[in-house]
């Protein structure tokens, strides 16, 4: 029989600092009371120059291995999913294996917009259970205040940086994760998007000009959009596993919008109770807010192994999709595992493979000077 993938690490990381409704009605022509009644968010949190996306990423990944009392080098795969990598390339999943010292496992970067954590749920749960992997770390990080025209109120006011992981692991005990849907339509990929920088329109003069390396956005498409498919998606997800909506315990939805939950929760005939809601503390923080939104479950005491639970998102693409999965918790090892005592050993780790690739870097061209 083929493997069950839990999850039984995770972690969140958010920054200190805080930018309330009242700050952006002094940077644009907008008011605490229209924020709160369109969208329910009253704050967010903005990284602070010396943070990036693999800092938030590396915070939430150590707090998901040391729930799950893992050491980064038993990882067999880190997947970040963010839609504001460090780089183009390379990978900010390297970054995060390198800092993080998981020195067995592959790395890449997953960009399904805000729904890319189910997407990345979805990949570690079929590579655990085809048994190519044990354990993976998945991780949704963003800084899209970096990517954000703080003279749009059209969009500054929605977006937060954050960042939540989850470790996924195999085991014989049916649990886990026991379905997903993932869901496309590229029709509508002009709806939400940020134009430049790739190779269709790369950086010029022009396109800086022009806000174009910043989000565009038609807020009341994407609003229809997304009041359509969330219920649609959780219902599918929900057959998919043989279950009824009457057996889900908990919903949690990509935090983008209060008044798109409600809808959703209507449209199942769900009480809003059912949901996690926390968009008023973290505004829409894209694909870390499934995560982020599932530690503050887990520490509300909303999560209690055998529950099933429901993550459902929708973002740019179009992009849409569900997982449902009776939550497990830690496997908890007979010997405590303490990954911060990594930390230190880490970084010499690093700093040495540095070392050792310019050394060699010297020898290679005294000996072969042409070369
Ligand atoms: O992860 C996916 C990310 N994206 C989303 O989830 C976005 C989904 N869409 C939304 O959440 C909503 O469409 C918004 C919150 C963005 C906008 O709410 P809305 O109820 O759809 O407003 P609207 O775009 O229809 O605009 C209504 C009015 C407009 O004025 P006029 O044309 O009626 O005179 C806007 O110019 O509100 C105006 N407006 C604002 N007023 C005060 C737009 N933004 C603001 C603002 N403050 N920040």
């Amino acid at each position: 029989m083929s493997p069950f993938a839990h999850i039984t690490g995770w972690g969140m990381s958010v920054p200190e600092k805080v930018l309330t409704n009242e700050d952006l009605a002094k940077m644009v022509d907008t008011t605490d009371q229209w924020i709160r009644d369109r969208t329910g968010i009253r704050e967010r949190h903005i990284a602070s120059p010396e943070q990036s996306t693999a800092t938030l990423a590396v915070e939430a990944a150590q707090q998901a291995l040391e729930v799950a009392n893992l050491k980064p080098s038993e990882l067999d795969l880190v997947i970040v999913s963010t839609s504001s990598p460090e780089h183009i390339f390379p990978p900010t999943a390297c970054l995060v294996q390198d800092q993080l010292g998981a020195v067995k496992a592959g790395a890449f970067d997953l960009l399904a917009a805000c729904t890319g954590f189910i997407y990345a749920v979805n990949i570690a749960s079929q590579a655990i259970r085809s048994g190519s992997a044990k354990n993976i770390l998945v991780i949704g990080a963003e800084t899209l205040s970096r990517f954000t025209n703080w003279q749009d109120r059209n969009t500054c006011i929605l977006f937060g940086d954050g960042a939540g992981a989850f470790v996924l692991q195999a085991s014989e005990t049916p649990g886990g994760v026991l379905s997903t849907v993932l869901r496309s339509d590229g029709s509508g990929a002009d709806l939400l998007s940020l134009p430049a920088g790739g190779s269709f329109m790369p950086a010029s003069h022009e396109t800086v000009n022009n806000d174009q390396h910043f989000i565009h956005m038609n807020g009341r498409e994407v609003f229809r959009f997304a009041t359509r498919v969330m219920s649609q998606a959780t219902r599918e997800v929900v057959e998919a596993a043989n279950l009824k909506l009457d057996d889900v315990n908990l919903i949690i939805p990509h935090q983008a919008n209060l008044r798109i939950i409600d809808s959703a929760a209507r449209s199942l005939e769900i009480p809003l109770e059912r949901f996690l809601v926390n968009v008023e503390r973290y505004g829409n923080t894209s694909t870390a807010s499934i995560p982020i939104a599932t530690c503050e479950a887990f520490q509300q005491g909303r999560l209690k192994p055998g529950d099933n639970v429901v993550f459902v998102g929708f973002g740019a693409g179009l992009t849409w999709g569900a997982a449902l999965l009776q939550w497990s918790g830690p496997f908890l090892p007979e010997k405590p595992i303490y990954p911060f005592s990594y930390r230190l050993w880490v970084r010499i780790r690093s700093f040495l493979n540095r070392l050792v690739r310019s050394l060699e870097g010297l020898i290679w061209r005294s000996r072969y000077p042409g070369i």
